[in-house]
């Protein structure tokens, strides 16, 4: 079997200058994707990422666009299609949000999240189908949600738990509708994985620790563990795997706590 898998085809990952994001371009590039490295704000970040993709031997190109605006998101598939002409991989990764307790939430953190992470979603998906289906007729789209919040109260992330609970609703109907056009639509939901993210946390520190000490698997989640499970999604192996969303988290939602 080819070391290169996924020479040929490209994949753009949101949100893919730091974390999670960032170990899912470099691990697509490694198997030989060329890579779209968006993000919103951190231009030293995505250098690195892209700069990394291409020493894996793979093209990069570095496409600044805010998830919260549709306009932006129209202008990062226009650049696609004229740098490309074609996707096969749409990774859906950039999230954002406010903490705080329901009783807290704005009307500015309700639609951050919801902007963002789950509207964002959708347009992507609605901008990538022609791309997807532009070549060899077909694709994978996933999307990166977080299930450790969506099905019990995880503390100050009621918001954003409501975007991904979007994103989960999302990719069932995106699975179904798309799956005639050879097109498959997944969601991972990542245990805790200690990113950046988690020191905006409160409590994220603590959370991170007893992540740690009670991951079944003996350890925490890290940023490559979703990779790995993000690339074998776009292998051929995962051509039947429609409409799910996989837990990575080492057993740690199956315990009772
Ligand atoms: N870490 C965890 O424990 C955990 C657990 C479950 C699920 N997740 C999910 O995993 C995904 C990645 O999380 P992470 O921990 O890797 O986060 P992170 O380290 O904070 O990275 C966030 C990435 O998203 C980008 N981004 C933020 N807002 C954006 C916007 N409006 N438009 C475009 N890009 C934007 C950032 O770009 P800039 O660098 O330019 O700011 C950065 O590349 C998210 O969907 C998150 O909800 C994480």
């Amino acid at each position: 079997m080819s070391h290169r898998p996924f020479a040929g085809r490209v994949a753009l990952v949101t949100g893919s200058s730091r974390g999670i994001g960032r170990a899912i371009a470099l691990r697509l590039a490694r198997d030989g994707a060329d890579v779209v490295v968006n993000y919103r704000k951190r231009d030293d970040a995505a250098r690195c990422t892209a700069a990394e993709i291409e020493a894996r031997g793979a093209r990069a190109l570095l496409a600044q666009a805010n998830m919260a605006e549709p306009a932006e998101i129209e202008g990062l598939f226009a650049t696609i299609r004229q740098e490309f002409g074609r996707l096969d991989f749409l990774i859906c990764n950039a999230a954002a949000g406010m903490q705080g307790t329901m009783l807290e939430a704005t009307l500015k953190a309700w639609e951050l999240a919801m902007n963002v992470n789950a509207r964002s979603y959708l347009l992507c998906a609605q901008a990538a189908f022609p791309l997807l289906t532009a070549h060899d007729g077909g694709g994978r789209i996933i999307a990166v949600t977080a299930r450790i919040a969506t099905e019990r109260a995880f503390p100050y992330y009621g918001t954003v738990a409501a975007s991904k609970a979007a994103i989960n609703t999302l990719t069932a109907y995106l699975a179904v509708e798309l799956a005639p056009h050879n097109i498959s639509v997944n969601a991972i939901s990542p245990g805790l994985v200690d990113t950046e993210a988690l020191a905006y946390f409160r409590r994220g520190g603590e959370l991170l620790e007893k992540a740690r000490c009670m991951t079944p698997s003996g350890r925490a989640t890290n940023v490559d563990d979703i990779a790995g499970v993000a690339a074998f999604l776009c292998s051929d192996a995962a051509r039947q795997v429609n409409g799910q969303v996989l837990e990575v988290d080492g057993g740690y939602t199956r315990l009772f706590l």
